[in-house]
């Protein structure tokens, strides 16, 4: 039985891997931060299915060797980070800690207990940031726009840097923005799916976004992560772009998302200056054709059945709230 560690098992991506690796039969453990609330509502039934935690954190170098001398794992997942890009600018020394140099904490932990470890960096699209080209792929240059972006831009070097340096086999996987029903509520996507069903319900009056023009190339999280998995199973270590390689604007995404429920955006959607940004992001289009030629992956869900999941499953939700 193959045995995977993951750290940030308990967020978005980090729910849809574990679930994955179960389902192929791995052990899975996960890396947890102490933290006075729960925080493993996403992962729970999983937990029941044998997922194990073990207390952690990245910014906590001797936790993450100890975590591995304790699970001996063949594959390793760094998912953990300070993701959301507006508190970059809020905590850019936490998210240069977290997200960046947590990168080689987990680099560095591989190195001491045993480098034969395969390793998965989560690297981000938000690298590409004032983009150099269009679409982006594997080789277009790094404009990083926020903190976070910078951040990933290191934890992606560093990550080539120790498979250059100490031959590990380590991947950086460069995903464009991907979505679920389990997505952070402060993300857009699925701020607008909760916003929907609130609004449809009756419980919420108005939207208030930032930018509506910017553009994004969004999937569906369950297909992504069956990339990360590919790319620790090839011969070789290398680093590629996940996406579905369309964009469409976050006012197209409005569109969609109140249409599912019979309502027209323009009667509810608010643009409110506290949801700009210092430096903004505005246009990302992947082009993921060395991962569907060599990994032989592509995504399953497009654009409107993901903003439809989300917002369906948010109707219901809020549906068996109001219930209870
Ligand atoms: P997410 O839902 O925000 O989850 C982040 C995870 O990191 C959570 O489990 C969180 O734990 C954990 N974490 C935060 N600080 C930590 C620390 N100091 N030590 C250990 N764990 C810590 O993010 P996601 O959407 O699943 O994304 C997964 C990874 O992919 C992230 O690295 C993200 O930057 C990257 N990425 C995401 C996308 C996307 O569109 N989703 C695209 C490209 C790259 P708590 O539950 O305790 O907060
Ligand atoms: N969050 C948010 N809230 N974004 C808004 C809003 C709003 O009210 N209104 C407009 N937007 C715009 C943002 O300005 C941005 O251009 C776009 O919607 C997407 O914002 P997010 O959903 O917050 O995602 P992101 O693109 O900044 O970052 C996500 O994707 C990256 C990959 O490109 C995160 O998951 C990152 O962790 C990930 O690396």
């Amino acid at each position: 039985m193959k045995t995977a560690l993951v750290t940030g098992i308990t967020g978005q991506d980090g729910s849809y891997l574990a679930a994955l690796l179960l389902d192929k039969g791995y052990k899975v453990y996960g890396i947890q931060r102490r933290s006075s609330t729960i925080s493993t509502e996403r992962i729970e039934p999983l937990i029941e299915e044998g997922v194990e935690l073990i207390s952690g954190d990245l910014i906590d170098e001797n936790s993450l060797i100890r975590a591995m001398e304790k699970i001996d794992p063949c594959e390793v997942y760094n998912l953990g980070a300070q993701s959301f890009v507006p508190t970059s600018w809020d905590q850019p020394i936490l998210t240069g800690e977290v997200t960046a140099l947590g990168v080689t904490r987990m680099l560095e932990a591989i190195r001491i207990v045993n480098p034969k470890i395969r390793f998965y960096q989560a690297s981000s699209s938000e690298m590409f940031g004032k983009v150099r080209e269009t679409p982006q792929n594997e080789n277009t240059p790094f404009y990083p726009r926020s903190p976070y972006g910078v951040a990933k831009a290191y934890g992606h070097w560093i990550t080539v840097n120790y498979r250059e340096s100490y031959d590990i086999f380590a991947v950086s996987g460069i995903l464009f923005n991907h979505e679920s029903p389990q997505r952070g509520l402060e993300f857009v996507t699925r701020k607008v799916s909760y916003g929907v069903a609130k609004i449809k319900a009756g419980l919420q009056k108005e939207l208030r976004l930032g930018n509506l023009e910017a553009k994004r190339d969004w999937g569906f999280a369950g297909d992504y992560v069956r990339a990360m998995w590919l790319m620790l199973q090839q011969d070789e270590p290398d680093d590629y772009v996940i996406s579905t390689d369309e964009t469409h604007t976050v006012k197209k995404m409005c569109e969609v998302a109140f249409s599912r429920v019979g309502l027209n955006y323009e009667d509810y959607v608010v643009q409110a200056p506290e949801f700009f940004r210092p430096a903004e992001v505005q246009l990302l289009i992947g082009d993921s054709s060395k991962a569907r030629k060599k990994l032989g992956w592509k995504p399953e869900v497009d654009f409107r059945g993901l903003i439809e999941m989300m917002v369906d499953a948010d109707v219901e939700r809020i549906n068996n709230m109001i219930k209870e």
